[in-house]
């Protein structure tokens, strides 16, 4: 138990989540394993998706309006940008623009193909504006690694249609991921790991697989996020060793110092989940990529 008292499932401590739409639900779920004290208000901008082909500006004003409802109207005290196209965009704008600490999914996503990477280079797909910023490949960079990155913008509508086992996607994915090798070994790069750098595609990583080269590690952002995150919940406060770099101690001890006991059945967190449009379908795809039931999707209204 934490100093403050607080139970199994009633601590008040906020962990906002964001995405352009519900393809974050892969990361609060992968938050949930790992934090299952705190309570999540997640908010998917699914009037404004696919944040992915659209200009820096108007990806940062979105995200900033979505950032801005978790913390004022939420009450978040801490937010993870479950979005690589927000995170890649407006990851300045956002933390200029509210008074928390925000974690992004890029360098997450770098430190762990750092982490799975013997040769030094590495894959990455994402939407067209993501890889347009070059954020991975920066981050890659500052790492030692060197990336070579490709659009996939086939990928979002066919998770978003919900084919994410249909002949169709797979055979998108192959002849993306064809041209992707056949480029790196133009390059004369030798890439040993591929890095899911859109929040969506981790619900096509049975196929991606499927269409890697033997041998090749598959990354998933969403995970090493949510990693990077309980690791920060979880870091010593100051006064302890190693001070936690951006979270207040009193909020990393209430999030992060319950843990479930060894037997505990599923996680307690508390979830509310917010949208902007089709709440329905929210509700309908967004359990699959939460691997539970969203409960009732609240509909709310962030202006133009
Ligand atoms: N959430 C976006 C990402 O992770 C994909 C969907 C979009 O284009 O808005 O990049």
């Amino acid at each position: 138990m934490s100093k403050l008292g607080s139970k199994m499932g009633t601590t008040t401590s906020t962990i906002g989540v964001f995405d352009s739409g519900f393809g974050g639900l892969t990361v609060l779920r992968a938050l949930v394993a790992r934090l299952p004290q705190a309570r999540f208000a997640f908010l998917g901008d699914t009037a404004r998706l696919p944040y992915g082909s659209k200009s820096r500006r108007t990806i940062a004003r979105y995200a900033v309006q979505s950032a801005q409802f978790l913390v004022r109207e939420q009450g978040a005290e801490f937010l993870v940008i479950a979005c690589n196209t927000a995170s890649a965009l407006a990851l300045d704008a956002i933390q200029d623009a509210v008074p928390v600490p925000v974690l992004g999914v890029i360098e997450p996503g770098a430190d762990a193909a750092r982490a799975a990477s013997r040769t030094g280079d590495v894959l990455v797909i994402a939407t067209g504006a993501t890889v347009e910023s070059h954020a991975y490949a920066a981050a890659c960079r500052a790492r030692g690694l060197r990336a070579l990155e490709m659009a996939c913008p086939l990928l979002v509508p066919l998770v978003e249609e919900g084919w994410t086992d249909h002949p169709v996607t797979a055979e998108v994915i192959r002849i993306y991921l064809n041209e992707l090798n056949a480029e790196a070994a133009a390059q004369g790069m030798n890439p040993d790991a591929l890095v899911l750098g859109c929040t969506h595609y981790p619900l096509l990583r049975p196929l991606i697989e499927r269409s890697v080269p033997a041998g090749m590690r598959v990354i998933d952002s969403a995970e090493a996020a949510a990693e990077a995150a309980a690791l920060l919940c979880n870091t010593p406060r100051p006064g302890d060793e190693a001070p936690c770099p951006i979270l207040s101690a009193s909020f990393a001890e209430r999030v992060g110092n319950d843990k479930p006991p060894a037997n505990a059945n599923p996680p307690l967190a508390e979830i509310r989940c917010f949208a902007t449009d089709s709440v329905e379908k929210f509700e309908r795809l967004g359990s699959r990529f939460l691997n539970q039931p969203t409960g009732k999707v609240e509909l709310i209204d962030l202006g133009g």
